[in-house]
């Protein structure tokens, strides 16, 4: 079986007592902690920073997975290393010069992802694919928790599967949007690797339990 991992997303989680909610992260099996960044231009909401993300590393046990859904990346990829990001995904769609900002991740020593949204076709990564770490697919259109999942996904991550194997990769597929049991037992079977998941694990009574049977699926 292919590496599986979980990556709850804090968007969800009760930002008054957000402190429990990452100490729930650091006792459960998840893997890592998925960071929403909005800045209500290139998505159509505003979530939190870099201020918040400092206060959370201090006390994070799992490495930061930093998801950057903003109009321009490039100045900000140094501050959310010195913030305590460990990954930091930015969107084909925000980036222009994708192989150059997807290289300078690289090169601060972080891991270096990319995203797409719903609407954008694997085959536009054909020549960038080599150069990052993970590619995460939006199952939902970026912006806000508790949507629903969009059904074309799973063939789109059939599709960059074969891609990745064809040339050799280990490449890893993260998804975001809408997973729960249903959704994450065929998204893991299409060949997804990560599974960011929100609302599922956060609006329910027993959110470690929730990492662990979604990890057992
Ligand atoms: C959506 C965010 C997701 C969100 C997922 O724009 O990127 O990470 O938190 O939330 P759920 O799991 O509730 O769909
Ligand atoms: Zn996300």
């Amino acid at each position: 079986m292919s590496q599986r991992y979980i990556a709850p997303s804090i968007l969800s989680a009760n930002f008054l007592e957000l402190g429990k909610d990452i100490e729930m992260i650091n006792k459960s099996e998840a893997h890592w902690i998925h960071y929403d960044v909005m800045d209500g231009v290139f998505v159509p909401n505003i979530s939190f920073g870099l201020p918040i993300l400092k206060q959370i590393s201090s006390i994070a046990k799992k490495p930061l997975d930093v998801h950057l859904m903003i109009a321009n990346p490039d100045p900000y990829i140094l501050p959310f290393k010195e913030a305590g990001a460990f990954n930091i995904t930015v969107h084909y769609e925000t980036c222009p010069h994708l192989n150059r900002t997807i290289n300078f991740i690289k090169e601060q020593g972080l891991m270096a992802s990319v995203c797409l949204n719903p609407h954008t076709p694997v085959e536009l990564l054909e020549e960038i694919l080599p150069e990052v770490d993970m590619v995460l697919l939006m199952s939902v259109n970026p912006g806000f928790g508790g949507q629903s999942f969009i059904q074309s996904t799973y063939a789109k991550i059939s599709r960059l599967r074969e891609m990745i194997d064809k040339k050799n990769l280990s490449t890893l597929i993260e998804v975001d949007g809408g997973v729960n049991f249903e959704t994450g037992k065929k998204l893991f079977d299409a060949g997804a690797n990560v599974l960011v998941s929100g609302s599922f694990i956060f609006h329910s009574s027993n959110p470690e339990k929730k990492i662990a049977d979604l990890l057992s699926i």
